[in-house]
């Protein structure tokens, strides 16, 4: 059990300093990324200079200067071409089974996502076509039944929420049974065609099953053999023993395997876990004996190579024997257990050079996916807080979740001795109720798309799945603080049960009640929060 004795030793002081910090972080976002860069070239991480964003390219004008332009482009957050003005993805709700397309708020900018909010204003809405951007017209649909599983679903439209180029915007978040494909893409690489291909995608929405792909697949939702895929795959499945480190991992699908190297496993003994909530993950394969995968973290930095050589050893895949799908978020033949999250793709004709894909991940990261909203401290949707307890016992005391693997909240301590991990794991983004759109739902700022839910009236976050029951569960109304002072937050689910702190966890709880944690001692301070600014920066 965490004792009051690790309260911060620093009074208020050091942690009004800390605000003041992060406030004039936020409000200088070149200065802070500009100290960064430096911190990491001095730590010696960085192996090469990252190109220059040349704002003026989007990815597939980059590609296509390179001679090597896109035959896919499919993204819900925003425009791949500075000339793309159609739509990004089409969202059908469900009170009236009405869809609507949603476009880029300007020619060759981002989602406008408020469009979307006012259309599913108060039902679900799924994501029903992800459009593609380039003239070929490769969109995806829903996927139906494979060799292995379907006929799939519609990823929820508003399940990840997230910041681009400073607008709140929409990702597609994956659950099982989740995937969309396009079975007779025009343009894309057969047979032993040369081929490139990037997402972004997260390194915290991941597991073990197949396939959390994007990239060519069967035209019949079948395996048919080595070689007849070559797609990004993305999770902690580790097909070729051993892997190294606990992933997630980037690998080639090529079919029948999760290829890392030739042989299949990692030839890399570092740990090549790519952990960080935007990762740029990009597979190249010349159709004959060569193919590449490259890595980065989307919000900062250059990619690294983490192989590139020989086509797998094994009968089938050299040459490639590719049929010119489009799969996202499945395996070929639709396998579809696997999670994972999506924000943006493309897929080219003709192997892409490493100074175009340098000038993408510039690209990309100048989006400053996740970025701050530049609201903070207030419940306004878009606005980033922590919560801070009124108990006595604990003074800089907040919520957080507990860690990368553990979806537990509690209140914890927060000092100047607190890493980035924990002040991130203690951030929170507001945005509209899942439930009810007058109340709030709450993201975690280290972990896209899970939020703050009571599952057996505990507090804890987790991946909305589109269900009514996540909806309701993660869904708070707020009001006046129990004390008189700051805010106390209601279920809507259950509405005489507040967010509370109990022996240092955090829970619904009534004012009396058959839980432990619904004890009237103490219940005014341990159910009112203080809104801080964001604790991360
Ligand atoms: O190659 C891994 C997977 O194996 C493919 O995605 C799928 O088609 C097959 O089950
Ligand atoms: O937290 C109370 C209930 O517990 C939730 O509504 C439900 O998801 C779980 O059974």
């Amino acid at each position: 059990m965490r004792s009051a004795d690790t309260a911060s030793p620093h009074g208020r002081g050091w942690l009004n300093r800390f605000r003041t910090l992060a406030t004039a972080l936020r409000r200088r976002p070149t200065v802070f990324a500009a100290a960064t860069v430096a911190a990491t070239l001095a730590a010696g991480l960085a192996t090469a200079a990252p190109a220059r964003a040349d704002t003026t390219l989007l990815p597939c004008d980059i590609y296509g200067a390179a001679n090597t332009p896109c035959v896919a482009a499919h993204s819900t957050t925003r425009a791949l071409y500075v000339s793309y003005a159609g739509p990004l993805y089409q969202i059908a709700r469900q009170s009236d089974g009405k869809t609507r397309n949603i476009s880029p708020l300007t020619t060759g900018g981002y989602a406008n996502a408020a469009a979307q909010d006012s259309f599913c204003k108060d039902t679900l809405c799924t994501i029903t076509r992800i459009y593609d951007q380039s003239p070929l017209h490769n969109d995806l649909a829903i996927q139906g039944r494979g060799g292995n599983g379907g006929p799939d679903v519609g990823a929820p439209a508003d399940a990840l929420p997230v910041t681009a180029g400073g607008h709140q915007v929409y990702g597609v978040s994956f659950s099982g049974q989740m995937g969309y494909r396009n079975y007779n893409a025009k343009g894309v690489a057969r047979n032993g065609q040369p081929e490139g291909m990037y997402m972004v995608t997260s390194g915290t929405h991941v597991n073990d099953q197949c396939c959390f792909d994007y990239g060519n697949a069967e035209t019949s939702g079948n395996d048919t053999g080595n070689g007849h895929m070559d797609a990004i795959n993305f999770g902690t499945e580790c097909w070729f023993q051993p892997c190294v480190g606990t992933g997630p991992w980037l690998a080639a699908d090529l079919e029948n395997g999760l290829f890392m190297s030739s042989a299949g496993p990692s030839q890399n003994s570092t740990d090549r876990s790519m952990r960080s909530p935007f990762v740029t993950a990009l597979l190249k394969n010349n159709g004959q004996n060569y193919f590449a995968l490259k890595a980065g973290n989307a919000q900062s930095g250059p990619l690294a190579t983490q192989y590139a050589g020989p086509e797998p050893t094994a009968g089938g895949y050299s040459p490639m024997q590719l049929e010119g799908s489009i799969v996202l978020g499945t395996g070929g033949d639709n396998s579809n257990g696997s999670v994972g999250n999506f924000f943006e793709g493309v897929m080219t004709m003709g192997l892409p050079s490493d100074a175009a894909d340098d000038q993408v991940q510039a690209n990309i990261v100048s989006v400053n996916y996740g970025g701050p909203t530049g609201i903070v401290g207030t419940l306004k949707p878009g606005s980033e807080i922590s919560f801070e307890t009124q108990a006595p016992c604990c003074d800089s005391f907040f919520i957080a979740h507990d860690g990368y693997n553990s979806n537990t909240t509690s209140i914890n301590a927060i000092s100047t001795a607190s890493s980035s991990d924990e002040l991130g794991n203690a951030t929170w983004i507001v945005r509209r109720g899942f439930a009810d759109t007058s109340c709030l739902s709450f993201e975690s700022r280290n972990r896209p798309g899970e939020f703050l839910r009571h599952f057996n009236f505990k507090l804890q976050r987790g991946f909305y799945d589109g269900s009514i029951q996540f909806a309701d569960d993660a869904t708070f109304c707020q009001g006046k603080g129990n004390t008189g002072k700051g805010k106390s937050f209601t279920s809507v689910n259950f509405p005489t049960k507040f967010f509370r702190t109990y022996n240092y966890g955090v829970y619904v709880a009534g004012d009396g009640g058959s839980n432990a944690w619904d004890t009237t001692i103490g219940f005014p301070k341990d159910s009112s929060w203080t809104i801080t600014a964001p604790l991360a920066p």
